[in-house]
């Protein structure tokens, strides 16, 4: 016989549907988690999505906390960030988790897109959910490019100096448009005072709202997985997806224990290599900003090397400009160039998986060209990249259409 429910229990239980009455917490959490079917075959690359959300919230908590005693002034913003670097309470670890935060962003970021192109996540009808996720990627570029002014060091100064001055390229509107960024005629308070409003007010607020609509978007069209089947086509007597499973507790569990890895990882790097050898944290950025002094290699963070590369492989400055918005703006284009039928790479032909690989060492390689010195022999290599990072686009729509597919099982494989 069931046990009569405790006093306390119906008080609760009275107290819950008060509130659902009122505002539907219960069906927002029955849609969305513990009734949302997710194919049951995700494997590990389907943990990065989750893990994005985590490094989001870890940003914007330590991000809370800095804000408590940075100073937006040029004329104190270093010694401010010194300053919760040695005398604030736990200031060290705040920081660090912060800026070693922002690689690992990139790092979870880069993974959830290449699961996206291995898997077709961004075919039909999934093409919002991924174009929502290139806005993503371009705010969250913004946003890491404009922290990394705020130490005002002379890797903040020099690198905002360059980025900046790329506008300056435009024809026509290049010089006042320069001058209308920085507030200034040249990268002074003004603009780091503006900078730090766009990095913990605006930016943030964009980036949470183009999550929200990742997520409300993904969840319309349910989810894609390794097979690249889809789960609706195949339901129970209930309307269930007959290949998916209930995202609670069967995805929050596995989440967990993704969580449980990446933290390890987070914490050794923060504890043992926070500046990560000059990649995380540039050496030159421990010096104050010095408007006389420019440093001898101006290079950006390890995440926007290969856009660097593709920018200074071009020896026109308007046409490397151009070439370089492309390399990022052609990712929107993704959805309408694959034209394949099929969606996983497990499913495709020889072409596409070797497309694919190339796309992802060539990716590699431009990065690693980006911090390099540029020698004649460096510049050509770039070119090389350059040209191999297009032709994946380029040479996609064809290779796709005409390739010979492997037949995709009715039902997931587990
Ligand atoms: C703040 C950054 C981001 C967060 C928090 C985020 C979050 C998520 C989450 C939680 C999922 C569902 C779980 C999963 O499939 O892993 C997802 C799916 C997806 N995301 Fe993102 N995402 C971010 C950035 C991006 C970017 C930059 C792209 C691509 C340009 C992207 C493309 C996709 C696609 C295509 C899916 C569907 C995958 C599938 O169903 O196979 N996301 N995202």
């Amino acid at each position: 016989m069931a046990k009569p429910a405790s006093t306390l229990s119906r008080q609760v239980d009275a107290v819950g549907s008060w509130i659902d009455q009122r505002i539907p917490i219960s069906s927002f959490w029955k849609a969305h988690i513990s009734e949302y079917y997710a194919p049951k075959n995700f494997n590990i690359m389907y943990f990065f999505g989750s893990l994005a959300m985590l490094v989001l919230v870890n940003q914007i908590v330590t991000g809370i906390f800095l804000t408590m005693h940075y100073k937006p002034d040029a004329a104190e913003a270093f010694a401010s960030v010194e300053y919760i670097m040695r005398d604030v309470e736990w200031g060290w670890l705040i920081r660090y988790m912060h800026s070693t935060g922002a690689s690992f962003f990139f790092i979870v970021v880069y993974l959830h897109m290449f699961r996206a192109l291995m898997y077709g996540s961004y075919k039909s009808p999934r093409e919002l959910v991924w174009i929502l996720g290139v806005f993503i990627y371009l705010v969250l570029m913004a946003e890491a490019f404009l922290g990394y002014v705020l130490p005002w060091g002379q890797m903040s100064y020099w690198g905002a100096q360059v980025i900046v001055s790329l506008f300056g390229a435009l024809p026509v509107i290049g010089d006042p448009l320069v001058e209308w960024i920085r507030g200034d005629f040249f990268i002074s308070d003004a603009t780091l005072n503006r900078f730090f409003a766009l990095h913990v007010v605006a930016l943030p607020l964009a980036l949470i709202m183009l999550v929200v609509l990742h997520l409300a978007a993904l969840h319309e069209v349910g989810s894609n997985n390794p097979d690249g089947v889809e789960i609706k086509k195949n339901k129970d007597a209930q309307g269930r997806p007959l290949d998916g499973i209930p995202f609670h507790p069967y995805y929050t569990v596995k989440d967990i224990f993704g969580v449980g890895v990446f933290l390890t990882l987070f914490a050794f790097v923060i504890f043992y290599a926070p500046e990560f050898g000059g990649y995380f944290l540039e050496k030159d950025n421990f010096v104050e900003a010095n408007p006389q002094v420019t440093p001898q290699h101006i290079v950006p963070v390890w995440y926007f090397t290969p856009y660097y590369a593709i920018l200074r492989g071009v020896p026109d400055k308007l046409l490397g400009v151009l070439l370089m918005g492309a390399a990022v703006m052609i990712l929107f284009l993704m959805p309408w160039l694959d034209r394949s039928k099929v969606r996983s790479i497990r499913y495709k032909g020889w072409g596409s998986k070797i497309m694919l690989a190339v796309f992802a060492v060539t990716f590699i390689r431009l990065g690693m060209l980006g911090v390099a010195e540029g020698t004649t022999a460096e510049t050509i290599e770039t070119r090389f990249w350059t040209f191999m990072y297009f032709a994946f686009f380029a040479l996609m729509p064809f290779i796709s259409k005409y390739e010979k597919t492997k037949p995709v099982p009715e039902r997931v494989t587990s």
